[in-house]
């Protein structure tokens, strides 16, 4: 079993007996003897259970344990104690096991609070908290029930209530909460470049667009979904000048994946401020760096983006040989973009599909019919990548696949998520099956340049109740806390950085750090034994562990952020910044 698997099943197993032990005390209350002597034993068995899967998560990394261990583990044990003796007397008055009962469903319930209210850091108010209020409900419970509280029970619920207040709740308490950016610092402007040699306008406006037959209510660039490709060869000087002709939240531009100077970077709040209706903002940068990238509005960026206000943006060595196609799949209003395109190839011409996820989720991409190799990840080339065939590849939101083939004399068709999006000719397959391409272990490799890190951060990304603001959240959390209030990763120009990220929650988180590529030292404690992977974005699935590491050569203030942008909005956004 996974380690996600085995977060799922302990956080089932410990819903299962809270339940268990509540139903059982509520079954002894109403005195249904058969149904209280049938559940009771269950909910001891599921508790005694988690011990198993509690020291397995422990085993797999503290991070996913910490709090099951120091918080849970004691007061299931407690219920134990109090209730498991109990039962085995086989009481004549079933409502005298009530109370334990009920007990050991504060108990569990109470630690089951902890771990989906807060999570990690497992911290002394947390636990404390949940004490005092295990405490305070059974004393409440007693007292319900026609009997008077024990005074030793009625004294500790008090003092560990005002111990849990005096530690901080831990709640409502941040490690060590810091400012995230300065909001309002100058915008450093454009550095020169030198004279553009290509230059687009893209005009942010509402419209109404056509997708399969249907219209569609977007927010477009130009009027269209997805903006108008932008295409340069290496060592251009792209001038790109953005208007909002009605967009009242705002939009800026930013060139996912592509390392630009940080004033060019597009996040609003951080790197320039958002463009409102009737305003402008010129970007310019060099293109020097080939490949597949996109760009899209980073305001209000989890609606912005779902709208349709992105675009492919592709860099190229050398003028196109062959066929060159970029394949951005989005999803607008529940309907899948783009539209299936049939082009016949002559056999023997080299063929490059650019695949591109723009949503929030991951996609799934067979190609049927031939044989091809993935020659770049995120716009970086892949090291001996060999042929595959009947395999599938998963593109992270964000994340792109270059795919390269030689045109053979049958058809060829792209699938995404089982349809048809590009062919040669017709072609029915079934891809359900095949094989998925583990990026780690694909091409070859080369030993990873750095021996010693500088700086080492470790994200763990969970969930959990916000309080800082103005109303209460249950926001997507890194390290205990959400932004704005997750401390910023402070570096040096040129210190090699360290990040492991950790994934406890039961959410896939595409990480996306920007601009910087992050070379993949490790997964889930198998290092990467295929090509050196510079990635921008890349899936951290539940229970996931992964190590990347990069130079910090692009000074600035840098958004930090899973890219299913509906979490980033719900706080899973830091920054890197520069010291
Ligand atoms: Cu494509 Cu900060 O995002
Ligand atoms: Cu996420």
């Amino acid at each position: 079993m996974n380690t996600g698997s085995l977060l799922a099943a302990d956080l089932v197993i410990a819903v299962l007996a809270a339940a268990g032990w509540l139903g059982g005390g509520a079954a002894s209350v109403a005195r249904r003897r058969p149904l209280a002597l049938g559940l009771a034993p269950f909910a001891l068995l599921a508790t005694v259970a988690r011990a198993i899967t509690i020291t397995a998560l422990a085993r797999a990394g503290w991070w996913f344990a910490a709090e099951k261990a120091l918080i849970a583990a004691p007061l299931s044990l407690a219920a134990v104690v109090v209730a498991g003796p109990r039962l085995l007397r086989t009481p004549r008055d079933i409502r005298s096991v009530a109370v334990p009962l009920l007990f050991a469903g504060y108990a569990g319930s109470g630690a089951l609070l902890v771990t989906v209210l807060h999570g990690y850091p497992a911290s002394a108010g947390t636990g404390l908290l949940a004490v005092a209020g295990v405490l305070a409900a059974t004393a409440v419970s007693w007292r319900v029930l026609g009997r008077r509280p024990s005074r030793t029970v009625s004294r500790a619920a008090l003092a560990v209530a005002v111990a849990a207040l005096v530690t901080g709740t831990g709640l409502a308490a941040t490690p060590d909460a810091a400012p995230a950016v300065p909001h309002d610092h100058e915008y450093r402007n454009a550095r020169t470049v030198g004279e553009p040699t290509r230059r687009f306008t893209l005009t942010a406006g509402t419209a109404t667009v056509s997708v399969s037959g249907r219209d569609v209510a977007a927010w477009a660039f130009n009027g269209q979904v997805p903006g108008p490709e932008l295409t340069a060869t290496v060592g251009d000087v792209l001038e790109v000048t953005l208007r909002n002709r009605d967009i009242a939240r705002g939009v800026t531009l930013h060139w996912h994946g592509y390392d630009v100077p940080n004033s060019q970077d597009g996040v609003p709040g951080v790197t320039q401020a958002a463009v409102l209706p009737g305003q402008e903002f010129v970007y310019r940068f060099r293109a020097d760096q080939v490949g597949t990238y996109w760009y899209h509005t980073h305001a209000v960026s989890d609606v912005g983006v779902r709208r349709g206000l992105y675009g492919v943006l592709v860099v190229r060595p050398a003028p196109v040989t062959g066929v060159d196609v970029t394949v951005p799949v989005h999803t607008l209003e529940g309907l899948p973009l783009p539209a299936p395109k049939t082009e016949p190839v002559e056999a023997g011409v080299p063929v490059r599909l650019r695949l591109i996820n723009t949503d929030s989720t991951t996609h799934r991409y067979a190609l049927a019919g031939t044989p091809f190799r993935v020659a770049a990840i995120d716009g970086s080339d892949l090291q001996g990548p060999t042929s595959l065939v009947d395999t599938a590849v998963l593109v992270p939101a964000g994340g792109r696949y270059d795919l390269v083939l030689t045109a053979p004399a049958t058809p060829v068709a792209l699938f995404v998520d089982g349809r048809a999006v590009y062919l040669t000719g017709p072609v029915s397959a079934t891809t359900d099956a095949w094989p998925v391409l583990d990026p780690l272990t694909y091409g070859s490799a080369s030993p990873v340049p750095w021996s010693r890190f500088d700086k080492e951060f470790t994200l763990v990304l969970d969930r959990g109740l916000d309080l800082h603001g103005l109303l209460p959240r249950y926001a997507h959390t890194v390290n205990g806390a959400a932004d704005p209030d997750i401390p910023p990763q402070v570096v040096r120009l040129g210190d090699v950085v360290k990040f492991t990220i950790v994934n406890r929650s039961q959410f896939v988180h595409p990480w996306h750090l920007h601009g910087h590529h992050v070379l993949v030292l490790s997964r889930n404690g198998k290092p990467a034994t295929g090509s050196p992977l510079w990635l921008d974005s890349f899936d951290v699935r539940p229970g996931d562990v992964w190590e990347v590491a990069f130079r910090a050569d692009n000074p600035g203030t840098w958004a930090n952020h899973c890219h299913n942008l509906a979490h980033a909005d719900a706080g899973m956004t830091l920054h890197l910044m520069y010291s």
